[in-house]
């Protein structure tokens, strides 16, 4: 069957995966991308599907609240899947309130103009909200796993942003019966990354023989799930998913940092036939990020038994995957990285 969907933030690292395989696998639906193009935002992530006919990328920015109603008066959705967001955490600690405009207000004015859109007829339709594992906060005891009914427990501007918004999507269904579904996934990686999230960054100066910082000791430990098949979850969820349900998305994966990046350090010294232990030399140890969260780990029970969910790539096969990718894409991390574009280790202490 034939649908209008609009995915926000389809040029970022996810939401470009969920638009190709969206237009790719339903060429009957139309998907409209709409992306403020942000720093985050790249347009060169779709150049292989955007002259498919049944694709067509929008500008717009979704704290805009004339531009979105004015969106959504042109046009009668049958779903929204909302991936649009300011999504660093050492970015929402130099500046909150970027988070707060984009992530709070954006969402509640996509939720807005949905609810006037769909009122008269909300049959079928469906608003997905795309979050992290990290408004649960972080686990301490290793025999612990965020459920869906973990208690909410944000600790960043980014993650209480986040939280914030998940609380308005659920209170819009409560009080106003709107059709929605949520998602909180663990760390995705993989082709698209922005080179400010800890793999890509440290592919990045691993090529460049920079300095690779490891925040406070290495320990904080993150479960990893290749893009794929988060995109893949998304597509299970926003078909199937029960309307006013949560569903955890996870690898079962869970890395300590610092063994994270020494790996990275062996496989880019294979890819780049540079002597063992060449690039683990590189390894900075710097001052902790603030309010850094332990350990994120997620169990994905329901979505696996209920909607029959699995990863389809394990994290060896995802990482090699990865690595080649950005090996084969150099230009792409130098159309990220020119410009004025540092990290956050760099901005707050200088360049080492
Ligand atoms: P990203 O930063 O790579 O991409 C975000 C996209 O949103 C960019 O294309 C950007 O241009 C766009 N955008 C930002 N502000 C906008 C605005 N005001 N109006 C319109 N577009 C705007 O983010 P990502 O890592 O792809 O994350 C996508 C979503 O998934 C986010 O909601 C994030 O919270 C969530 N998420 C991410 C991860 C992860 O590991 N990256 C894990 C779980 C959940
Ligand atoms: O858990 C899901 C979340 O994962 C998403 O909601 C976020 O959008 C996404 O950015 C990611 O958040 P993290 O803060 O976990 O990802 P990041 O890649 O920034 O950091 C991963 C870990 O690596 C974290 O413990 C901090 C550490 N780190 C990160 C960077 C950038 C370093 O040690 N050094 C670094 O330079």
């Amino acid at each position: 069957m034939s649908k209008k969907i609009l995915i926000t933030g389809g040029a970022g690292f996810i939401g470009s995966h969920v638009v190709r395989l969206f237009v790719t696998r339903y060429p009957d639906y139309q998907i409209h991308n709409l992306d403020a193009l942000t720093y985050a935002g790249n347009l060169a992530n779709l150049s292989d599907i955007e002259n498919a006919p049944n694709y067509q990328f929008i500008k717009g920015d979704i704290t805009d609240r004339q531009f979105i109603d004015g969106l959504f008066a042109g046009n009668l959705y049958d779903g929204v899947i909302h991936l649009a967001a300011e999504s660093h955490v050492d970015r929402s600690i130099s500046d909150p309130m970027a988070f707060v405009n984009t992530n709070v207000t954006g969402t509640v004015n996509l939720l807005n103009a949905a609810l006037k859109s769909w009122k008269n007829d909300p049959e079928g339709r469906r608003f997905y909200h795309v979050s992290t594992d990290e408004v649960y906060g972080e686990l301490h005891d290793p025999e612990d796993f965020f459920r869906e009914d973990t208690a909410y427990d944000p600790r960043s501007p980014y993650s209480a942003s986040k939280a914030a918004s998940d609380h308005f999507v659920r209170a819009y269904h409560n009080t106003f019966g709107l059709p929605v579904v949520i998602s909180n996934c663990s760390n995705n990686y993989g082709p698209n990354h922005f080179p400010e999230k800890l793999i890509p960054l440290m592919i990045n100066n691993i090529l460049n023989n920079r300095p690779l910082p490891v925040y406070g000791k290495g320990e904080n430990i993150r479960d990893w799930l290749y893009v794929i098949d988060h995109a893949r979850a998304i597509d299970i969820i926003f078909h199937k998913g029960g309307n006013g349900e949560t569903y955890n998305i996870g690898g079962e994966n869970e890395w300590k940092n610092i063994d994270l990046v020494n790996l990275l350090c062996r496989l880019m010294d294979e890819k780049l036939g540079r002597p063992e232990g060449t690039s683990a030399q590189l390894i900075t140890y710097v001052t902790d990020r603030a309010g850094h969260d332990l350990r994120y780990a997620i169990d994905a029970t329901k979505l696996r038994s209920r909607l029959g969910w699995a990863p389809s790539v394990n994290f060896e096969e995802g990482l090699a995957r990865t690595v080649e990718w950005y090996l084969s894409n150099q230009a792409w991390l130098e159309g990220v990285t020119s410009g004025n574009y540092q990290s956050y280790y760099e901005q707050m202490y200088g360049k080492r």
